[in-house]
């Protein structure tokens, strides 16, 4: 059979599935690509970024390197045990090692920063904005700047940037929109949770472990899961996250683990139910928000 139908029969089925979604999806077998944008000027199309595959990282000077950060990334919670509070590795919740955008993508994080964030109230680089995942979404402590675990986790974020010049990002959006003007009923929120949730996330929240201990399923709450000064712990931070990428594994439209699945109430409602559920406390949250008013989903 000739292929070329075929291949656009493949691209017009992928751009069908996902019609509604922001961007059309590209065939399974073909690398993603997106344009580049200007920083200053985002309508300005520059020209196209290929999210790489991990055995390119073998091409690179300092492979081993990155390799290294790759890990850190997928093992947190085995490799730093110290550092890691929660029962949580970095990209439990940067879905697909930080490459998939709307799953909280590393793919733009080496050339956004340093930057003016709105929660610490002044410029946040790399490492203080990695480290401040690391003291909420882990509800751990901070890695030394210069240490040879940062430095590597940096690494696989610069690779992953492929060479985009610094002041220019890639055309995705690290989280999806949800309509922030609903109002939550944690109630329905409980429901849902209970009918599509539990099955990976524990009827207590608590998640699963392996028979060695190593996370399968990240908590969502409790004394292992990520404390309250985390973005997630926020109901409508959440519910972006969620709508876009849970649950996992069930799917309707577009590729398997990107969500879409829940409508923006039904993640509204689910992320209300976990959100303020009982998790640990952030004694750093006195000073978020120094130079305006907190967010209306805060939890302090
Ligand atoms: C519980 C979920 C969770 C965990 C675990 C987590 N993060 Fe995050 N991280 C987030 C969320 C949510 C954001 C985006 C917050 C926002 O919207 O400002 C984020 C943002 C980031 C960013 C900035 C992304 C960008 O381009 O702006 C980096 C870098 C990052 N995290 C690195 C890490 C690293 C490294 C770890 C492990 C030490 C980690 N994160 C663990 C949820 C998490
Ligand atoms: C089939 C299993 C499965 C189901 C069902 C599922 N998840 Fe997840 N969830 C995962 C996995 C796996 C991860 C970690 C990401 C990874 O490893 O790729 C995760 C991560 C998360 C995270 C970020 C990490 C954390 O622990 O906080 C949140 C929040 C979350 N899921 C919420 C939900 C919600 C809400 C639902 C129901 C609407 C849901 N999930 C259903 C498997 C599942």
């Amino acid at each position: 059979m000739n292929k070329l139908p075929l291949t656009l029969l493949a691209v017009a089925f992928g751009s069908l599935l996902l019609s509604g979604c922001d961007k059309p999806a590209p065939a399974a077998h073909q690398p993603a690509q997106y344009n580049l944008v200007q920083l200053e000027d985002p309508n300005e199309d520059i020209k196209v970024y290929t999210i790489p595959q991990d055995t390119a990282i073998l091409d690179e000077p300092n492979a081993e390197q990155i390799f290294y950060g790759k890990r850190l990334l997928n093992e947190t919670k085995r490799l730093l045990p110290d550092h890691v509070g929660a029962a949580m590795n970095c990209n439990s919740c940067h879905i697909a090692q930080g490459k998939i955008p709307l799953g909280d993508p590393y793919i733009n994080s080496y050339n956004f920063y340093p930057r003016v964030m709105p929660r610490a109230g002044k410029e946040v680089n790399l490492v203080q904005r990695i480290n401040g995942c690391f003291q909420r979404s882990m509800n751990g402590k901070p890695l030394p700047p210069e240490s040879e675990e940062m430095q590597a986790m940096i690494a696989y974020m610069k690779w992953l940037s492929q060479n985009v010049p610094k002041e220019q990002l890639v055309d995705i959006r690290n989280a999806g929109a949800v309509d922030e003007s609903l109002v939550a009923d944690p109630v329905r929120g409980e429901q849902i949770y209970y009918a599509q949730c539990a099955t990976c996330h524990g009827d207590n929240g608590e998640g699963i472990k392996d028979s060695r201990g190593d996370i399968v399923f990240p908590p969502l709450w409790g004394d292992e899961s990520f404390n309250i000064g985390a973005g997630l712990a926020r109901t409508y931070k959440a519910a972006s996250f969620v709508k876009y990428n849970m649950p996992m594994g069930i799917q309707v439209k577009g590729l398997w683990g990107h969500g879409n699945v829940l409508s923006d109430q039904d993640a509204v409602d689910v992320s209300e139910f976990f959100a303020h559920k009982p998790r640990p406390d952030f004694p750093g949250k006195v000073n978020d928000w120094p130079t305006m008013p907190k967010p209306k989903d805060a939890r302090y």
